[in-house]
């Protein structure tokens, strides 16, 4: 006798299927704002060892699962681990955010790409052991760094609000930086197959800094590698349900999802909800409280989520913040953003 398979509501909004409640995740929902989350980090030496640790990534991986009813587990990881597997130095300096020796011109040809998936292999044993840990209706979600954003900390060397040191080396050095590019297509197309094979459900690329481009220059950093990498992998995992998330993407959101053929699209929260309804309707989204909103907590945020949850009920929706949380959040306004949602 064979049992129907049990339905993965979030997965199933990803693909466009009409669900039975409102699906929701919340961006880096393991993380600081946890104590049991800060507990296991003061127990490693280097954040990059949490990530490379499957039994640790896995344990916080679970941990806002145990406490909150949420569709999705993340894997616990870094977009940072794929630069760092290809051998150039990455380190978390606490306070700091993270420091990379910077790529150059010269130092280009030094980075190691055909080592990066066995570098990577831990984490894709941690995917392994979260799809065997959490229940048959969450759906996993993997991830990587899309290949602009990665870059733009590979050649800054730490976060930046305007990534000019990328922009610059984008206009001043073409030919590197189309190497660069394309090398970090490769690997993520390889990244994510790897995550799908391993148990992953969806896949989300991190565009995180898809903002201060002009038109010309999303097109080819943003919008071109995104895409190639939507098709190169879906045609390794035919049908791969992808999450886009362009933040800071503005008036180039509707060339993202026409020309990209992600499923869902993630909006940051200054995307106006009149807007994202004139995307196409058979396009998913994604979001998009602000976090601030989630920290402050109280009606003002009660209020904001309802219109959120309006402005999307004839499309596919999966409710989530319009970036990460932070970690002065507190848990019992995460437990009433939750009962907001699952009342509406
Ligand atoms: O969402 C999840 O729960 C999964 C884990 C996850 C982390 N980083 C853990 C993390 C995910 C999906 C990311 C993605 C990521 N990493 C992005 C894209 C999303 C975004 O926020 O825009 C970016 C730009 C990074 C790079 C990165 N990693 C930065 C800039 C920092 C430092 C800033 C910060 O929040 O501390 C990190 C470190 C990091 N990644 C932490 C966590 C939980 C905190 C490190 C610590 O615990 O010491």
């Amino acid at each position: 006798m064979t049992t129907a398979p049990v339905p993965k509501v979030l997965l199933d909004a990803v693909l466009g299927k009409p669900t039975s409640r409102l699906p929701v995740w919340i961006m880096r929902q393991a993380g600081r704002y946890l104590p049991e989350y800060r507990a296991v980090r003061a127990k490693t030496t280097n954040f990059l060892e949490l990530c490379y640790t499957p039994e640790l990534a896995t344990e916080v991986t679970l941990q806002p699962l145990r406490r909150f009813d949420l569709d999705a587990a993340i894997l616990f990881s870094d977009i940072l681990v794929v630069p760092d597997a290809m051998g150039q130095s990455v380190r978390f300096e606490t306070g700091e955010g993270p420091v990379l020796d910077p790529v150059t011109h010269q130092t280009l040809a030094a980075l190691k790409p055909e080592k990066a998936l066995e570098k990577l292999s831990p984490v894709f044993e941690s995917v392994r052991r979260i799809r065997a840990a959490i229940r048959p209706e969450t759906t996993l979600i993997g991830f990587c760094g899309s290949p602009w954003t990665v870059a733009t900390y590979m050649i800054g060397g730490h976060g930046s609000a305007d990534q000019a040191a990328a922009r610059i080396f984008a206009l001043t050095e073409p030919a590197a930086f189309k190497s660069l590019i394309d090398m970090l297509v490769d690997v993520s197309v390889d990244y994510l197959e790897a995550q799908f094979r391993a148990g992953a459900d969806v896949v989300q690329l991190f565009e995180s800094w898809a903002l201060n481009l002009d038109e010309v220059a999303f097109s080819e950093y943003v919008i071109g590698p995104n895409r190639r990498i939507v098709e190169a992998l879906r045609k390794r995992v035919p049908n791969a349900p992808i999450i886009g998330f362009p933040r800071g993407a503005a008036g180039n959101l509707p060339a993202y999802a026409a020309a990209t053929g992600v499923n869902v699209i993630g909006l940051d929260y200054a995307v106006p909800l009149a807007f994202a309804q004139s995307l196409p309707k058979t396009l998913g989204v994604q979001g998009n409280l602000d976090p601030l909103r989630l920290l402050a907590g109280g009606d003002q945020m009660d209020a904001r989520v309802c219109d959120i949850i309006a402005a999307f009920r004839d499309r596919p929706h999966i409710f989530n913040l319009g970036h990460g949380i932070v970690p002065q959040t507190p848990i019992d306004h995460v437990e009433r953003l939750l009962r907001v949602i699952r009342e509406s």
